[in-house]
């Protein structure tokens, strides 16, 4: 607060209302619109595929079919800093708001087919993944994955992205992002559970979500 504001009140709230305008639009993105997006989108595919399938050997998962509002946001996550990845938060500070709802609205709109699976899981390591997504773990107080992003991971519009059939690798970094304290936006829910997951127990989930791919979306 500045000077003026601490030593007249009138000009405090004409601070005040001044910044109001700005705080709206940050929390109202425009509507995007898939056809132009489609032209960005072009710019994506080497990592994410000409549909949005996912390029495992690139890191870039998948995004067919995640909702506008989840693409819009992390897209909006990067460029401002509370996600950080060299490739992505370049891509996204090139973008404007128009532009990152515009190829959010592309990907949400795409189906595509699986990208090939990256991990070969043995059936114990798939087993605890598919408990600790449908029942989690009590001894750690960890609550089942499913409990948020639906059943198998299948999302929650509007709420969770889907897991099903993400790549594994993606999958692991992000819940160290989180336990690490890297990723934001969304740490209220995922912080604590990604403090509770060691890494057997990561490689365990990542590995069944990525074995989901053929089921689901
Ligand atoms: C050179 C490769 C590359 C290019 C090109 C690229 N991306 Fe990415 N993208 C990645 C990687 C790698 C990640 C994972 C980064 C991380 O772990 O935070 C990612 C993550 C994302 C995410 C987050 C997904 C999620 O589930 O949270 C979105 C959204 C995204 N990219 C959109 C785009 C869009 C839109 C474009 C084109 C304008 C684009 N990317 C171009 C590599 C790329
Ligand atoms: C209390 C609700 C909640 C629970 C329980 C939960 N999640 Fe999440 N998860 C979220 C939310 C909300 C997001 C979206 C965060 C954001 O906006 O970036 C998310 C995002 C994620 C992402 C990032 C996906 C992407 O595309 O970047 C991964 C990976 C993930 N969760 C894994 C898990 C796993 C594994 C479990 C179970 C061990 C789990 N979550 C349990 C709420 C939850």
């Amino acid at each position: 607060m500045n000077a003026l504001a601490r030593s007249n009140p009138i000009a405090l709230r004409l601070l005040l209302v001044l910044a109001l305008p700005s705080a709206a639009l940050a929390a109202d993105p425009p509507a995007g619109d898939a056809a132009r997006g489609a032209t960005i989108a072009a710019t994506c595919q080497g990592c994410h595929g000409a549909h949005g399938e996912g390029v495992p050997a690139t890191g870039g998962p998948r995004l067919a079919g995640q909702t506008a509002e989840y693409l819009g946001a992390q897209l909006h996550n990067y460029a401002d800093g509370r996600r950080t990845n060299p490739i992505m938060s370049a891509m996204a500070k090139g973008l404007d708001a128009q532009k990152q709802a515009d190829v959010a609205a592309f990907f949400a709109a795409q189906s595509a087919p699986y990208a090939a699976r990256t991990v070969e899981p043995a059936p114990e390591q798939l087993a605890r993944g598919r408990t600790l997504t449908r029942v989690g773990d009590e001894s750690k107080q960890l609550q089942a994955c499913a409990n948020c992003h639906g059943p198998d991971g299948a999302g929650e519009r509007y709420a969770t992205p889907y897991l099903a059939g993400q790549s594994a690798a993606y999958v692991a970094s992000a819940i160290k992002e989180w336990k690490s304290g890297a990723r934001h936006g969304g740490e209220a829910q995922m912080r604590p559970v990604a403090q509770r997951l060691d890494d057997q127990d990561i490689a365990a989930v990542s590995a069944y979500f990525e074995s989901l791919g053929d089921n689901a979306h």
